[in-house]
This record gives C-alpha cells, sequence and structure tokens, in this order.
C-alpha cells in the first residue's frame, strides 16, 4: 500500500464511526423488568421490540438504537440509571417509565438534560407537570375513573365504598371517582387504601363486606388484579351481592383469562382491550401473540407502541433533528391511529387525549376479555380539565 493510500485508510477508519455515532438516535428504555412491577415491563418492551420489527430501526435518515435498563421498580435506581444514560449513552429521549414514583424521579433529569421524557406506562395526572419535557402516551387514572363513576350512578348505584393502592395513581383514582361520584347525587360510605408493596387485601374486603355498599370500586395496579380478585372470592365478597367496579387495571388483559369466572360481568372503564374491534388492534394483537408465546397485549403495551410511534413522527417532523424543545414542539398536538383507538397529544398539558370505554367482562371463544359496550370520546385528563 503506498502513503497516500494509507493516509485515506486511517483516515476513512477513523472519521466511519464518528460519522455512525452522529447518525444514530438512542432512546434510554427505563422499565421494571424485574420486581413487583416486572409483567409491565415485559409488555412494554415487547411493544417496543414489534414496533422496531414492524417499522425498521431507520427513520428520518436515522439509525434508531434502543437501550433498555431494568429499573427493578425503584426511584432511585431509575434515576440513577437516567443520569448514566443521558452521560455516558448521550441518549436523545428517555422512555418507558412503570410505576408514578419513577416518572416523578427521572422528570428533573429531563428538563436539566433538556431530553423527552416519554412516559408510556405511569398514570398520575401530576406527571405531566413535572417537567416540560414530559410527554405521556399512557393514561391517566381519572380519565378512567370520572366516566365509571357517571355510569355507576346512571344504572342504579348509589352507595359505594371505594379501595385503592395507596400511591399515586391509587389516590387520583379515589378522589376523581368520589368527586364525580358525588356531584352526580351518591354517596360514597368510605375511602379503603391498600399499600403498593405486597398488600393484603383481606382487612379492607372485610370493612367494605361490613359496610354493605351497592358497590365496591377498585384500582390497583396492572400485576395486582388477580391477586385482589383471588382474595374477594375468598372472603366471599363474590356471595354478597356487592357490585364489583373498578378502572380496567384491575381486569388486566394481562392476567384476565386467568381470575376465573367469578369476574364474568365485572363492569369497569378503561383506554384499552384487546378485544377492541378494529381492524389495526385485530394485526396488533395477533402480531404480538405471535412474537411472544401467546402473550396477550395489555394498555400497557399500546403505552409502549403508541410511545414509539410518537419518537418516530417527531423525528420526522425534525427531519432527523435530536434537540430536545423541537421535538417536544413536534409531539405537541400530534394525532394518530392507535391499537386502542385514535388518539392524540393535548398540545396545552402535553398530556394522552383518548377515548374511554365502558366494558363488561365476558367470555369470548372460551377466553375472559373486557368486552368494550359504550365509548366516551376524546377524553382529556378530567384534573388538569379542572383546574382551568
Ligand atoms: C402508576 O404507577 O402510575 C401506575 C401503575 C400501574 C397502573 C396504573 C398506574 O395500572
Amino acid at each position: 500500500m503506498i502513503r497516500r493510500e494509507l493516509l485515506l485508510a486511517v483516515a476513512v477508519g477513523l472519521a466511519a464511526p464518528a460519522a455512525h455515532a452522529q447518525e444514530t438516535v438512542k432512546i434510554g428504555l427505563i422499565l421494571p423488568m424485574t420486581g413487583q412491577q416486572a409483567s409491565t415491563g415485559k409488555q412494554v418492551d415487547a411493544a417496543v421490540k414489534l414496533f422496531l420489527a414492524q417499522k425498521g430501526n431507520m427513520v428520518a435518515g436515522k439509525k434508531i438504537e434502543v437501550i433498555l435498563k431494568d429499573d427493578t421498580g425503584v426511584p432511585d435506581v431509575a434515576k440513577r440509571l437516567a443520569q448514566e444514560l443521558v452521560v455516558n449513552d448521550k441518549v436523545a429521549i428517555l422512555a418507558g417509565f412503570g410505576l408514578t414514583p419513577i416518572a416523578l424521579a427521572v422528570a428533573p433529569i429531563a428538563t436539566q438534560a433538556k431530553v423527552p421524557e416519554v412516559v408510556m406506562a405511569a398514570g398520575t395526572s401530576s406527571i405531566t407537570e413535572a417537567s416540560p419535557f414530559v410527554v405521556r402516551t399512557a393514561f391517566t387514572l381519572a380519565q378512567s375513573s370520572v366516566p365509571m363513576a357517571e355510569w355507576s350512578i346512571k344504572n342504579g348505584i348509589k352507595k359505594v365504598v371505594t379501595l385503592v393502592s395507596d400511591f399515586g395513581p391509587g389516590i387520583d383514582a379515589e378522589k376523581s371517582f368520589t368527586e364525580k361520584f358525588k356531584a352526580d347525587g351518591g354517596t360514597v360510605i368510605e375511602s379503603l387504601r391498600v399499600p403498593l408493596r405486597s398488600p393484603d387485601f383481606s382487612p379492607v374486603l372485610q370493612k367494605a363486606a361490613d359496610a354493605k355498599p351497592d358497590a365496591l370500586f377498585v384500582f390497583v395496579p396492572s400485576g395486582a388484579g388477580a391477586q385482589f380478585v383471588k382474595q374477594f372470592v375468598e372472603r366471599g365478597l363474590d356471595k354478597t351481592g356487592i357490585k364489583l367496579i373498578a378502572t380496567g387495571d384491575v381486569t388486566d388483559d394481562d392476567q384476565l383469562n386467568g381470575m376465573g369466572d367469578v369476574v364474568i360481568g365485572v363492569i369497569n372503564a378503561h383506554n384499552y382491550s384487546a378485544n377492541h374491534d378494529s381492524a389495526m388492534n385485530k394485526a396488533y394483537v395477533e402480531a404480538f401473540r405471535k412474537a411472544n408465546n401467546g402473550l396477550r397485549p395489555n394498555f400497557m403495551s399500546v403505552g409502549g407502541w403508541d410511545g414509539m410511534n410518537l419518537i418516530y413522527e417527531a423525528l420526522k417532523k425534525t427531519n432527523g433533528a435530536t434537540d430536545g424543545e423541537k421535538l417536544v414542539a413536534a409531539m405537541k398536538g400530534m394525532a394518530w391511529e392507535s391499537p386502542r383507538g385514535p388518539i392524540s397529544i393535548d398540545p396545552e398539558t402535553r398530556d394522552i387525549v383518548q377515548n374511554i370505554y365502558i366494558r363488561k367482562v365476558e367470555k369470548v371463544g372460551g377466553e375472559l376479555y373486557n368486552v368494550e359496550f359504550a365509548t366516551i370520546p376524546n377524553v382529556k385528563d378530567p384534573v388538569k380539565a379542572a383546574k382551568k
């Protein structure tokens, strides 16, 4: 090799990795892959992988690289991981977040680094206010709790006991359900809470039974529904005539089919059912199951799927520019079809606007599903709407 060629080869060899690095957009995906919330991590990760498999890893001339980190469900761990992803890996976007305290712990880092924080799986209303860089594709608990209260009153339920997990989304569910139910003429006899970590439902279920309400309104996070239902039956509450009403977190597609026939007839409100009747959802469920050993996608998975779609469409709008402020500006007001139905990002609050469906658990083709029978279209987060 003559000297000129050698120099050229060296120059190309040196330049190539730098140019490559510049063309790669890294997304730091922080999820609870182990611990109590592991089913959420699994669902969101599977949806992100399916999105990449179907849409490819190139968008707006950039190569997308997703770096998955397990926060184990612990906020301090998530915070450290977010810092490392921003400082060492130079991610352009932080995404995931399977629990409210984790989304909140990472928000100051998003603000400081000016990096979008795409919240795919946490539902406390206030999360979007924790940083101007938060954009949510998940849901809020008030979105499903308020329609549940409205339906209950219209269907003859007058006295309710509420039972929620004692942290952000549970408190939002309790408060928003109670406010709407009371405003429409109902009475909340008792408001019961259980700890997020290793909850024992027996004592509160006894209290609920003693109070003799028309219905028990329940929120527990995705992954805890089956255990709740088991104790509901063990305590004999299914024999008391007290109706079970819930947010769809309880009758979660991830666990529903294993809950048993006792949940048939349970009315609940939520943003997504694997049984949602659309061509897009049928294709989504089929592809998801095929890629994941038959696993049924749940509402957490669509938060992940739509979070990736939001990132891709924002990058198209910025022509591949990764400046955080530009990306968030591009995300505001964006609208698209999701497996859950039509959705958009409220340009004022950066929160999700979506249909809420009233559903009844039914047996379809031998399996339990949440079957939608009424739609409340384009629901904005009621907590933020009330503040205006
Ligand atoms: C949350 O932490 O915000 C959260 C977790 C699980 C749910 C809903 C909300 O099902």
